[in-house]
């Protein structure tokens, strides 16, 4: 089993290669996926096509606050495990468990803790785990989850998304995250701007793995309300991200 966490800089492409991850990977029926959308930002449901029943974060509003909200004759841990079940939305050779909104002042709190106290179980039920994070790798902390295989750092051909790419992998060792490999990825660039960006991601010691170029078909997509895995195959992007796959997956 590979665990992957995307991370990077807002708008960079974190949930479009997350997404074409979990294409990849059912394409190779390497299926089931556990999709787990960390970033409030995002909405992988909606990349993914499918509909997200409820998020991690809500199900406290939903009436689960404390123990006198558990069902007679279920222990506390099988009433949240019941629930973080029905929290999964399920797709077709991958579900997806939303983290949704903050509790307010940033605070993640009662969702990390559920993550912490049963991602452990919920993914052993996978043959991968494709995390899509926020760039604060709130849900990455040491004691959230389980071992991450790769750190995959994504960011466009742009100087805040590199200086931001280099702060993750800094954050990353702070934290002494548990981390296998750590990978960098260029997204939208051209050969002219990946080479005029070289020296910088040399002076920042980024451990650039993969340059994708920009794709038109993915706008089209998006405005036709679709879900990326319709994403016609063949294009230059989807070639070379498959590619970046292959080369991560074989090495597991
Ligand atoms: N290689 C690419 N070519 C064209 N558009 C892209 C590419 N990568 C991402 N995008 C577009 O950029 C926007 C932000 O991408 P997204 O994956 O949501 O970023 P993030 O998750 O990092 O915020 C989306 O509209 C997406 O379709
Ligand atoms: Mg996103």
């Amino acid at each position: 089993m590979t665990t992957i966490a995307v991370a990077g800089k807002g708008g960079t492409g974190k949930t479009t290669i997350a997404s074409l991850a979990v294409r990849y990977l059912i394409g190779k029926g390497e299926g089931p996926v556990l999709v787990v959308d960390a970033d409030p930002n995002s909405n992988m449901g909606q990349t993914l096509g499918i509909e997200v029943p409820i998020t991690v974060g809500s199900m406290r509003e939903q009436g689960f606050a404390g123990d006198r909200d558990i069902p007679g004759g279920m222990t506390k841990d099988q009433f949240v495990e019941y629930k973080m079940q029905e929290a999964l939305a399920e797709g077709e050779g991958f579900d997806l468990l939303t983290m949704g909104r903050p509790e307010g002042a940033g605070c993640y709190c009662f969702a990390n803790n559920l993550i912490r106290r049963f991602m452990d179980e919920l993914a052993a039920d996978y043959r991968h785990v494709i995390m899509d994070n926020e760039a604060g790798l709130e849900h990455l902390s040491r004691r959230t989850t389980r071992t991450t295989d790769v750190l995959l750092v994504v960011s466009d051909a742009g100087m805040r998304g590199l200086t931001a790419a280099a702060r993750v992998l800094e954050l990353a060792d702070e934290m002494k995250l548990d981390v296998g490999r750590r990978m960098f990825v260029l997204n939208r660039a051209t050969p002219e701007t990946a080479a005029a960006l070289q020296p910088e991601i040399e002076r920042l010691e980024l451990p650039l793995v993969a340059t994708l170029p920009e794709d038109p078909g993915l706008f089209e997509v998006e405005v036709a309300g679709r879900s990326l895995l319709d994403l016609p195959g063949g294009s230059p992007f989807v070639s070379a991200a498959a590619s970046l796959f292959d080369m991560i997956f074989a090495a597991q």
